[in-house]
């Protein structure tokens, strides 16, 4: 493996909970189109929280990073660097551009990261999500109201991570009802996929509560499905092909 390490990486939770991440998080296609046409022509692209190189270009020179190496030996690239986004290896201005996809929650320091990204790349990309949003997915208003209280804890404002990575443009992203990356809010059409421990385990919010939490919501989940319930309360979102519930593309571009 190809892998180089860098001092001062933090603590990889992605060590303990990133095995099979490539099953279940799987790269959508869309939310792949949009980070190609953000990241505008570039020819060296550093990807910081690249876990298993999800939405990285084809056409580009990548170099992944990520702390965990669980995640990185599930990465197909050639060059792939074992650091945390707060010190990036890199001199000045080596990339064209620098990506970073749900990982920024996960920064022990977020502006030291940012940053980062703004110093070894002349164009930033980063897909995170806004806490403030509303709607509120319906697993934490009627089942898991613990998640939100764990997600406020680690998800920074978007207006302060707009305003630190000094973005240019800001793009909603409504979830396709089909969406393939098995992130939390992926299956809000879906139900059902919830239920499934493997789908759960690939959520680092849900690798955070305990099992007495999670339990007892789901077979509430379960009863309202079998019932109906669940249905006919939601009925207004199968109707909608996509959802925004928050999730945005952040652009920045120093020669802009
Ligand atoms: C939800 S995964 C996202 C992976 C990938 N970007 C994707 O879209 O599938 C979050 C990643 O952030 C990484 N991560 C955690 N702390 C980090 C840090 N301080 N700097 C950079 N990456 C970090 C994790 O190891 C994990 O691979």
């Amino acid at each position: 493996m190809n892998t180089a390490s860098a001092a001062g990486a933090p603590p990889a939770t992605y060590d303990r909970i990133g095995v099979g991440y490539r099953q279940v998080r799987v790269p959508d296609p869309r939310l792949a189109a949009l980070v190609r046409q953000a990241l505008g022509g570039a020819r060296t692209v550093v990807n910081v929280g690249a876990g298993a190189g999800s939405y990285e270009p084809d056409d580009a020179e990548v170099t992944a990073v990520d702390p965990s190496r669980v995640m990185l030996d599930q990465h197909p690239g050639a060059v792939k660097v074992l650091a945390g986004a707060e010190h990036l290896p890199f001199p000045d201005g080596a990339f064209d551009a620098a990506m970073a996809v749900m990982t920024v929650h996960h920064w022990p320091d977020l502006h030291r990261g940012l940053a980062e990204l703004r110093r070894v790349a002349r164009r930033q990309v980063v897909f995170t999500w806004d806490p403030a949003h509303r709607p509120e997915l319906w697993l934490l208003t009627d089942y898991l109201p613990e998640i939100r209280e764990l997600e406020n804890a680690r998800f920074t404002a978007l207006e302060e991570v707009a305003e630190t990575l000094g973005a240019h443009t800001v793009l909603p992203f409504a979830v396709p009802h089909d969406f393939t990356d098995g992130f939390q809010v992926a299956h809000w059409r879906r139900p059902e996929m919830f239920l499934d421990p493997v789908v759960r385990r690939a959520s680092s919010t849900f690798a955070q509560l305990s099992p007495a939490v999670v339990e007892p919501a789901m077979a509430r989940l379960r009863a309202d499905l079998a019932s109906g319930a669940w249905h006919r309360r939601h009925a207004d979102l199968l109707e909608q092909d996509s959802m925004d519930y928050g999730y945005r593309l952040l652009v920045a571009d120093s020669s802009a």
